[in-house]
């Protein structure tokens, strides 16, 4: 379904209310450590702003369950938006409200003013009416750019749109035809890399892309799952119990498409610097539990990638957070990196895992989403994309 965007409607002088994810990593005080999703939003933000909106910034931040959590508070995001930006952004200590609704009536063209975190409200996770009747009172229309958040069905991002009308960003638009398009028409050969803790968050996109892509290939925590229903011994390793049957029928049913790691980093614990050593998956010694994926795994794959046209990487290699666990999600980074094939990476934890080296500027793209980006690679419809108008 095609669905209009700010570039098919008039906003000049019109009050615009803008859903954005500025829900970014924060140190213990709140700072912002990694602002790729506000300035991922600054195409829709200059574009409303060149063109006379006044812009109504709203987002979450982390899972405050309704109450103030001072850490949270949207304050920070306004300076960092104020200095992207180069102009001033208002900020106001509330959603809703008379103290909101002033600061609106102040607004000139060109305007933009940040809202509080819209989770201090617990209306906005029940998607509550009432609440979004008063968040759209704001407004004269709504645009819906935060495609980190357009897998949610909450007030802010589809509660509004029963009150105003509605359109994509110039982010989401993005972000929905690209993965849109790998998912349904993408360049053969197409090889898909899948790691990640759980495997029974992946069976839905395994089962989306087993048939279509040429390979798949499988990092992360989850092949512990996979080596447990070889019948192989795993150590102390992650392991999803109630997943291992699911697994040991996904082996059956595509015994050539799935590559698994040759050998991985094991240690006796998941520590920062701790002693740890590469073995064969056919070593795992039995205290020990599996890490990372080891260097001939990353060449494998870097093999099995060589000729693709196209590549779908979603979860890390391995515990990319906690050197030198991170090395093999690393080191197999810059070897696609060199590659003529279209790289998409899934947001979250990918994303992250490869922001932490900037080598997420040396793929083709990389979604602001964790779990929008998996709904839609899974083949599944975001809430927050069906909310709006059609074309
Ligand atoms: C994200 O970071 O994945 C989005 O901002 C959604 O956050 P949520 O999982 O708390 O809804």
């Amino acid at each position: 379904m095609i669905k209009k965007t700010i570039k098919d409607i008039g906003v000049k002088d019109k009050s615009v209310l803008v859903r954005v994810d500025y829900n970014v990593p924060l140190d213990d005080e709140g700072i912002i450590v990694d602002d790729n999703r506000i300035k991922a939003s600054l195409p829709t933000l200059t574009y409303l702003i060149d063109h006379g909106a006044k812009v109504i910034v709203v987002t979450h931040v982390g899972r405050p369950k309704g109450i103030v959590e001072e850490k949270l508070k949207t304050d920070n995001a306004a300076k960092e938006l104020s200095t992207l930006l180069g102009r001033e952004v208002k900020k106001v200590n509330d959603c809703v409200g008379p103290e909101v609704k002033e600061a609106v009536s102040q607004m000139k063209e060109g305007d933009v003013l940040m809202l509080e975190n819209v989770r201090f409200n617990k209306q906005e996770k029940e998607n509550d009416p009432d609440f979004a009747r008063e968040l759209a009172s704001l407004a004269d229309i709504f645009v819906l750019d935060g495609f980190g958040v357009s897998h949610r069905d909450q007030t802010s991002v589809t509660g509004v749109t029963h009150y105003l009308p509605s359109v994509l960003g110039l982010l989401m638009e993005k972000e929905v035809e690209t993965l849109t398009k790998v998912r349904e028409n993408p360049e053969k050969p197409l090889i898909v890399v899948m790691g990640g803790v759980k495997l029974e968050t992946r069976i839905p996109m395994i089962d989306e892309f087993v048939e279509k892509a040429d390979k798949i290939l499988f990092g992360g925590a989850m092949i512990f799952t996979f080596f447990k229903a070889m019948g192989k011994e795993i150590g102390s390793s992650l392991v999803d119990e109630n997943f291992v049957d699911a697994a040991k029928k996904i082996l059956e049913k595509y015994p050539d498409k799935l590559v698994f790691p040759q050998d991985v980093v094991v240690a006796l614990k998941l520590e920062e610097g701790v002693e740890s050593q590469i073995v064969s998956i056919d070593d795992i010694p039995p205290d020990m539990m599996g890490l990372d994926v080891g260097p001939k795994t990353v060449d494998s794959f870097y093999n099995e990638c060589r000729d693709a046209k196209t590549i779908i990487w979603n979860g890390p290699l391995g515990a990319f957070e906690i050197p030198p666990f991170d090395k093999g999600t690393k080191e197999f980074a810059e070897k696609i990196a060199t590659l003529s094939a279209f790289t998409l990476i899934g947001g979250g934890d990918t994303a992250a895992a490869l922001e932490k080296d900037g080598l997420d500027q040396k793929m083709d793209f990389v979604s602001t989403g964790g779990g929008a980006s998996l709904t839609l690679l899974e083949g599944k419809s975001l809430p927050g994309f069906e909310a709006l108008n059609d074309a």
